[in-house]
């Protein structure tokens, strides 16, 4: 699984092996360019859904819920659950443990597969202290363990785990019956997932559980400063690039 936030990219998707396309809240951070993804509304979501949706890939579509489209009563959570699915998508993912049963529950009964996301879950990084590795204490163990066995029992078809420690998202793939997708977990997960600008090399900042594939700052930057050099020496336009009146 990778993020895509816009059509071009989804279209590049589109035509390769991946099996889904997750239309991330990260979009906050980088796309938008926000501190965290606490600003991230429905509209933002529908819109760069609807983008992805336009490609038509053959990936699963997934959608996620920004901060506070689903906390505050389960009747939002499936409308607002209902219009990610009217834009495209074929799925939400949603953050939270156990305490989210109700909402996972009430999302699936309308018809929509509800994807997890428990470890480090970046909307509530306030109450966590930051963002920060999931898992240190027996405390925190136990409630990941819990989490994940609550939500799947609430019907999510798949999990998310980030940034927990390998051992903690082992035991929970062991456990569960639907799949494990992980990022910065290790890799006895049954999926892996990554933010699309890290692997592109795109991004300001690359976590250290990313891998950058290539690097297209450096060759977008390369090719801007080409394009400069061209305009200013006449080398840009060339023939080809214009049209002459035949006289
Ligand atoms: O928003 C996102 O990109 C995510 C992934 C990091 C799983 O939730």
């Amino acid at each position: 699984m990778l993020t895509a936030y816009d059509y071009p990219t989804a279209k590049i998707i589109s035509n390769t092996g991946l099996d889904s396309i997750l239309v991330g809240d990260s979009l906050g951070m980088v796309v938008l360019g926000y501190a965290n993804t606490l600003n991230v509304t429905m509209r933002d979501m529908i819109s760069h859904t609807r983008a992805v949706a336009r490609a038509n890939p053959p990936q699963l579509i997934v959608a996620d819920m920004p901060f506070l489209s689903y906390e505050i009563d389960t009747k939002s959570a499936v409308k607002n659950a209902g219009l990610l699915v009217k834009a495209g998508s074929d799925a939400i993912k949603l953050e939270g443990g156990e305490e989210m049963k109700d909402t996972v529950k009430a999302i699936v009964k309308a018809g929509i597969p509800v994807m997890g996301h428990i470890g480090l879950t970046p909307q509530r990084f306030l109450r966590l202290g930051g963002f920060r590795t999931i898992g240190k204490t027996k405390q925190e163990e136990d409630q990941l363990i819990k989490d994940s066995l609550e939500l799947e029992d609430a019907g999510v078809f798949s999990l998310v785990i980030e940034n927990t420690y390998v051992d903690i998202a082992k035991r929970i793939t062991e456990k569960l019956n639907i799949p494990t997708i992980c990022i910065g977990a290790g890799p006895y997960c049954d999926g892996q997932v990554l933010v699309i600008n890290d692997l592109l090399g795109l991004s300001e900042f690359t976590p250290y559980f990313a891998k950058s594939y290539v690097n297209l700052k450096e060759i977008i930057s390369n090719a801007i400063n080409q394009y400069i050099i061209d305009v200013k020496n006449n080398k840009f336009p060339e023939k080809q690039h214009y049209k002459e009146r035949e006289s």
